[in-house]
């Protein structure tokens, strides 16, 4: 297969199913080989019995291209580290990073047990850092011999990430974090040719079924503007070397829509060079939302 990831080794996590199955059939199509992580787990983070990695490595395979499944968890150092060591030690490179696995404990702020955080916290936030390290660490490690790669990393946040989600008060906060960890990276892993920007995708997958089921029902005919499928076009040329100078960025994908959002820029101000009284910084606050924009609203308020 040739195309436009011709030659380059590309990692996906959370490849077994819904968009990153569809990134990594995506790249394989566009001459990547592979390397399709999921640990297998269910709606929730909770074990299951599937082995979705091997399947997808399997299915592109059959395609003509070249995969290699892996089942660690990448939340761990562990599993991360041997998820770029089996990029390195099958086909001797990595050029590509997707971070994509995760899951959802959604509930009301007021009913969100400890575990429901941490959980949460742990494979979006964790999971990314953590395959984002070993795969920085293998990149500087190769510009330090005079071979400073075209690296890319895409991570995953989400629309509930940069406005808010009613009900998911630790899912908004860890694909925010995702933002700000995307800004610090792409302005760190420069120095070692890695681009690293970010993707707020919307798709029909197992996570999103239930909350859009009136809105995201399959057409029998035409254009499916829900499928997985419309997302990956655009993680595919971010991944690849045609998106050179594109860096610290965040797009969200839905369909056949590519928005870049615009984050937080300093509005109207006033500076009166000493110390406010409580009741004047008030007053001066009211006056300046006045003139600001109004702020988009949360999902579900
Ligand atoms: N579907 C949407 O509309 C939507 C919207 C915004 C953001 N997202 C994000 O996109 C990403 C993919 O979501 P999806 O909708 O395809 O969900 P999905 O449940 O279909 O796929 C996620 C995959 O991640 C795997 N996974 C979970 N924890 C893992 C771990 N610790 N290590 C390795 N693999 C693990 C699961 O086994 C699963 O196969 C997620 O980060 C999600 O938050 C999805």
């Amino acid at each position: 297969m040739t195309g436009i990831c011709d030659g380059r080794v590309v990692v996906v996590t959370g490849a077994g199913r819904g968009l990153g199955r569809a990134h990594a059939l995506a790249f394989a199509a566009e001459g990547a080989r592979v390397v399709v992580n999921d640990l297998g787990v269910g709606l929730d983070g909770t074990p299951d019995p599937d082995s979705p990695a091997r399947l997808v490595a399997e299915e592109i395979r059959a395609a003509g291209g070249e995969a290699l499944a892996h089942g660690g968890d990448i939340a761990t150092s562990d599993g991360a580290a041997s998820l770029v060591r089996a990029a390195l030690e099958t086909y001797g490179r990595l050029d590509t990073l997707v971070n994509n696995a995760g899951f959802l404990r959604d509930r009301m702020l007021v009913n969100l047990a400890e575990d429901d955080w941490d959980a949460v916290m742990r494979v979006h936030l964790k999971g990314h850092f953590l395959p984002l390290q070993h795969a920085a660490a293998h990149w500087r490690t190769e510009t330090k011999a005079g071979r400073t790669p075209q690296a890319r990393i895409v991570n995953t946040s989400s629309g509930a990430g940069l406005l808010g989600s009613v009900g998911q008060g630790n899912y908004s906060a860890a694909k925010a974090g995702i933002v700000g960890l995307t800004l610090v990276a792409a302005a760190e892993l420069a120095r070692y040719g890695v681009q690293v920007n970010a993707i707020a995708p919307a798709a029909r997958t197992r996570m999103t079924e239930r909350a859009f089921a009136d809105t995201m029902a399959a057409p029998s005919d035409g254009f499916d503007a829900m499928a997985p499928e419309n997302v990956s076009p655009l993680v595919v040329w971010l991944g690849s070397e045609a998106s050179a100078g594109v860096t610290g960025r965040v797009f969200e994908a839905e369909g056949g829509r590519i928005t870049v959002m615009e984050g937080w820029r300093p509005g109207p101000t006033a500076d009166r060079s000493a110390r406010w009284t409580p009741a004047e910084a008030g007053e001066t606050a009211r006056k300046l939302l006045g003139e600001a924009e109004t702020p988009a609203p949360v999902y579900g308020a």
